[in-house]
């Protein structure tokens, strides 16, 4: 009698296993500071308004791929959530941090920045963040 309903559940539970694969994430912490965006080190071209942020130049020249040319670095493009606080922000890597001593600190447009803390507050220490794409 309860056979039926058993199997159907563990044949749910083993779909979806395989359709969604757990991702090890990997949580990064640094510094975070913030800077106003323009043509960056992806080539491309942001404003203070859009959700982007610099990544420090020792992780970006050693992500996986990287060249001489940072515009085909693979780093571009994708995001990171931050979290700060008790406050998060999701932000697109569009370019290269130079003054960032640290090697996973994170440099964000004035926009992402002020949704984890007051502008007024500059850097932000022991931030946590993680690729999400
Ligand atoms: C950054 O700029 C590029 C090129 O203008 C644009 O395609 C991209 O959407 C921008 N990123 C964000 C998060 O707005």
């Amino acid at each position: 009698m309860f056979i039926k309903p058993l199997l159907f559940t563990a044949l749910t539970f083993t779909a979806l296993s395989e359709a969604i694969p757990l991702l090890p994430r990997t949580t990064y912490t640094g510094d975070v500071t913030y800077y106003t965006p323009g043509l960056g080190a992806c080539g491309l071209v942001n404003t203070s308004a859009q959700l982007v942020a610099a990544i420090g130049h020792i992780a970006f020249d050693s992500y996986p791929g990287a060249t001489a040319n940072p515009n085909t670095n693979p780093i571009c493009g994708k995001k990171v959530t931050a979290s700060y606080g008790g406050h998060s922000v999701t932000v697109e890597i569009v370019d290269r941090c130079v003054g960032c001593a640290g090697e996973y600190d994170l440099d964000l447009s004035s926009t992402a920045f002020s949704e984890l803390a007051p502008l007024s507050v500059g850097r932000l220490t022991g931030v946590t963040w993680e690729y999400v794409a």
